[in-house]
């Protein structure tokens, strides 16, 4: 059986009141549309799938191409009937279609295949896939020929639910399993007759009921998983949902999350056992985390890599970095791109740093600045010191070799090479490079003027007599 897959993606999203696309809002730190998409790819090919796209058609195309999906054009937005037509002409070779909605972002693959399954067992024209949540909003619902057969008379959205009606807790999911003939022989009889003047897909039930095709429905296990995202609400709480799902999944192999729901995780961050996440942490995009280490309160790690027994404190952004085992950050540090922080190394309170790899044991532990730097093995960084990496046209290297001492307040100007073992002075200016288990000084000889405080202020004392 050749099966293709339809994500209708092509909507503008008017309740959004956004300018961009509703699929490319993101959820749980991906968009509503890549969430559909990898979850379809776990039932059919990438080129099985079929995106239909034409709001921020273009826009919508780059953001998830290297998914390697197709993509089909619906240039006017007529309603979801309407897309599917316009990808007829692309998925006709199918035998058995599945069509998903880009904003329903929860939907698990084994949900997906049961459909599959159900679809084919029911030997159906259109199988349905429906939910009875708490509250059936602005859902659709489906009317079931009696109440506990899977036939399904018909589908009426919400705005057209006589009283009657209304009262049914079935709701259309939006997600639908169609054999394409019966499907491509029918699809051109819908109307426009609604309140939105728009081809409903929708009405296909009722359609495909009336030219004697079998309709049937599958209530999906976990209401939540079929959920809408219309509204930023809407779409808020389905973040909220798929975040606790991550903390959970954490939690169960070993991670302490106090306070989880202060907590915003991405789906796909590692943590090893014995990890400590305080609350109002932030774990962004391909963040791992070893075991036995702690992220305080208020720190935001995207992107980066941190061992074991590491200790992120209060109030540290930490973004495409490095942080081997033992390594002690914060709090209030900045490590940007390109940050390697050595074995047991420390980075303390507001020191930046970028593009810098600091070597096992190094600490700079004060008001520092260290970019495009290289530092060895058990260097003490004063308190102060700045890497002036930078001469208003290009950036340039400061090397350190291991064991050096650099005294508070120097400024490093860049190119620069310091030898092992060396040593340079406090508030020294150093612009040549120094060698190996030398002392470097670079300021200015202290004069000191005995005797000169007590003379100003006896001065002072007889100018306020007079
Ligand atoms: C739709 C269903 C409703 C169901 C709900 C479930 C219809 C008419 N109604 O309503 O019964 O309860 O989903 O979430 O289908 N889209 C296009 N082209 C268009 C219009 C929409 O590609 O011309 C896409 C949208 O981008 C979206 C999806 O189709 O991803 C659903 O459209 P939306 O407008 O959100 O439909 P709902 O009003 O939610
Ligand atoms: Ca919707």
């Amino acid at each position: 059986m050749r099966l293709g897959i339809v994500i209708m993606a092509a909507g503008k999203g008017t309740r959004l009141k956004s300018k961009r696309a509703k699929v490319l809002h993101e959820i749980g730190g991906k968009a509503l549309l890549r969430h559909v998409i990898q979850s379809a790819s776990q039932i059919v090919a990438p080129h099985d799938i079929y995106v239909v796209v034409g709001h921020q058609a273009e826009q919508v195309e780059a953001a998830v191409k290297d998914t390697g999906v197709r993509f089909v054009r619906q240039e006017e937005q007529r309603g979801t009937g309407h897309a599917i037509q316009c990808a007829e002409a692309a998925v006709r070779g199918y035998e058995e279609l599945l069509v998903l909605s880009g904003d329903v972002p929860l939907l698990k693959p084994e949900t997906i295949a049961k459909l599959r399954d159900f679809h084919i067992a029911e030997r159906a024209a259109m199988t349905i896939l429906t939910a009875a949540p708490e509250d059936s909003g602005s859902y659709g619902r489906v009317l079931r020929k009696s109440a506990n057969a899977p036939e399904v008379k018909a589908i009426v959205e919400h705005k057209a639910l006589t009283p009657e009606q209304s009262k049914v807790r079935e709701i259309n999911s939006g997600i639908y399993a169609f054999r394409s003939e019966p499907l491509f022989k029918h699809i051109d009889e819908l109307k426009t007759e609604n309140s939105h003047g728009e081809l409903y897909l929708t009405d296909m039930a009722e359609v495909l009921v009336n030219a004697g095709e079998r309709v049937v429905a599958l209530e999906a296990e976990r209401p939540t998983e079929v959920l809408g995202a219309n509204t930023i609400a809407e779409m808020m709480e389905l973040d909220g949902e798929l975040r606790m799902e991550t903390a959970r999944r954490l939690m169960a192999e070993g991670v302490t999350i106090l306070r989880p729901e202060t907590t915003v995780i991405d789906e796909g961050v590692e943590i090893g056992a014995d990890t400590v996440i305080e609350p109002f942490v932030q774990l962004l995009g391909a963040t791992k985390i070893g075991a036995e280490s702690r992220v305080r309160s208020y720190s935001v790690i995207e992107n980066s890599t941190l061992g074991d027994h590491v200790l992120v404190r209060q109030g540290c952004l930490i973004e495409d970095s490095m942080i081997a085992n033992g390594g002690f950050i914060g709090p209030y540090a900045r490590l940007r791109l390109g940050s390697e922080i050595g074995e047991g190394a420390h980075v303390g309170n507001f020191v930046e740093t970028k593009k810098l790899k600091l070597g096992k044991g190094s600490k700079a532990n004060h008001l520092t600045y260290l970019g495009d730097a290289e530092i060895g093995a058990n260097v003490n960084v004063g308190a102060g010191t700045i890497t002036c990496n930078y001469d208003g046209v290009n950036k340039h290297r400061t090397l350190i070799g291991d064991g050096v001492f650099v005294g508070s307040d120097s400024t490093l100007v860049a190119p620069l090479s310091i030898g092992d073992g060396a040593y340079i002075a406090a508030g020294s200016s150093i612009t040549e490079d120094v060698p190996a288990d030398a002392l470097a000084l670079g300021r200015s000889r202290q004069t000191t003027k005995e005797g000169w405080a007590k003379n100003r202020r006896a001065r002072d004392a007889a100018r306020k007599k007079l």
